[in-house]
């Protein structure tokens, strides 16, 4: 990818990888993810976060051409994770002098991965600023979004806040590294909330403490490591906020996993009866559709129906998988049903209810069962009571 001019000062060197499959080697990537690097060309350089390792064969040349023969002064460490600390030793390797900018976590952090020289450090405190001649940052410690020793980097000249992973989403750049070059609704926005409730979902408290620190700078431009730059920061600070608020939409998700169809029979007809009451309806196969999609959608809609055939004496593996993540990632304000089914003794069904009850998530009295081979009349009364319940819930 080729090096944007984004103001002034500051150059978009960021890289678009389509060839990875999975984020994290456990996020479906179908639309690729960017790693966002930005330079800054003041009187003093500065590189603010890097790229993974190989993602771009072109990027210390493009850096190169931009500095024309300068060095690069410092190099940003937002946060550590290799899909940004990825070129650290090249980088080094390249420009010896470089002093590496971050706070006491970075550096205890960095010397796990690295093999840098404290003399190539330059810490920095929370609050803390750096001079490069016009340009004036300042850094903002965000633990926890999305590691502990995770900041943000704020150029006051220019109005510009680095954020790192916060207000990131997975997808290329695609055409243009903007908001205002892309069509947010359809793809962006949907990418970014399965980014979120993936990555950083889990942390949205710290999310809403990050905001909270960030609310008295005065943004024009979010610049964050993964997708858009966003020219109109309030879009994805009210996305963000609403997010990490589990602020959801009255609509329903329906999950199941089924061996032989009974199960999926019984989603169809919960589905259809929320349907009829009005309600979009989401509903997924968990042995089909990647946990990743369907933890999106949880976190989208307020209501969610789990649904299990019965297993070697447990809910199926699949599905065990999806409560997995709903353990890990904690959405809340959710109102869960479950329902399923089994030949003889309803496993499923209560290893599912054991989970939720030993994990907090409240689940509605109605649960729904069947014996046997799936015929609408078998739970269509204790169906019913559970969509009624599911709709007044939703009131
Ligand atoms: Fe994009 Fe937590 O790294």
């Amino acid at each position: 990818m080729r090096e944007i001019k984004i103001n002034p000062v500051t150059w978009y060197v960021g890289a678009n990888d389509r060839k990875k499959h999975l984020f994290e080697n456990n996020w479906p990537l179908p639309y690729g993810v960017s790693y966002n690097s930005y330079l800054i060309n003041d009187r003093q350089t500065a590189l603010i976060d890097g790229i993974e390792f190989g993602a771009d064969p072109g990027y210390l040349p493009k850096i190169a051409k931009i500095l024309a023969g300068k060095t690069l002064d410092y190099l940003i460490v937002n946060h550590m994770e290799p899909d940004h600390s990825g070129m650290i030793a090249e980088i080094v390797g390249k420009y010896p002098a470089v002093r590496l900018v971050g706070n006491a976590q970075t550096q205890k952090i960095l010397k796990q991965y690295y093999d840098i020289s404290d003399e190539n450090f330059h810490l920095v405190a929370d609050g803390g600023e750096l001079s490069l001649g016009t340009t004036r940052l300042t850094f903002h410690t965000v633990p926890w979004v999305h590691w502990p020793e995770t900041m943000v980097t704020y150029d006051a000249t220019e109005k510009v806040l680095f954020s790192c992973d916060a207000f990131g989403g997975f997808g290329t750049l695609d055409g243009s590294v903007f908001d205002t070059g892309n069509n947010l609704q359809e793809h962006y926005v949907s990418e970014m909330r399965r980014y979120y409730s993936n990555i950083v979902g889990k942390y949205s408290g710290m999310v809403q403490k990050a905001l909270a620190k960030l609310s008295g700078l005065e943004i024009s431009m979010i610049c964050p490591s993964h997708g858009l730059i966003w020219k109109n920061p309030a879009e994805v600070i009210g996305l963000y906020d609403k997010w990490s608020r589990h602020e959801s939409e009255r609509e329903v998700v329906i999950a199941y996993a089924s061996m032989y169809g009974n199960t999926e029979q019984m989603a169809d007809l919960l589905g259809s009866m929320l349907g009829e009451k009005g309600y979009v309806v989401h509903t997924y196969d968990v042995s089909k559709t990647h946990v990743s999609y369907i933890m999106s959608m949880i976190w989208k809609c307020k209501a969610v129906l789990l649904g299990t055939c019965a297993y070697n004496g447990f809910m199926h593996p699949m599905m065990e998988h999806l409560c997995n993540e709903i353990k890990i990632a904690q959405p809340k304000d959710k109102i869960f049903g479950l329902f399923g089914s089994s030949t003889w003794n309803g496993a499923g069904v209560k290893s599912l209810s054991r989970f939720m009850q030993e994990n907090g998530f409240p689940v509605l009295e109605n649960i729904v069962e069947m014996t046997g081979s799936y015929a609408e009349e078998k739970m269509e009364e204790a169906g019913s009571a559970l969509a009624v319940a599911v709709a007044e819930s939703l009131k």
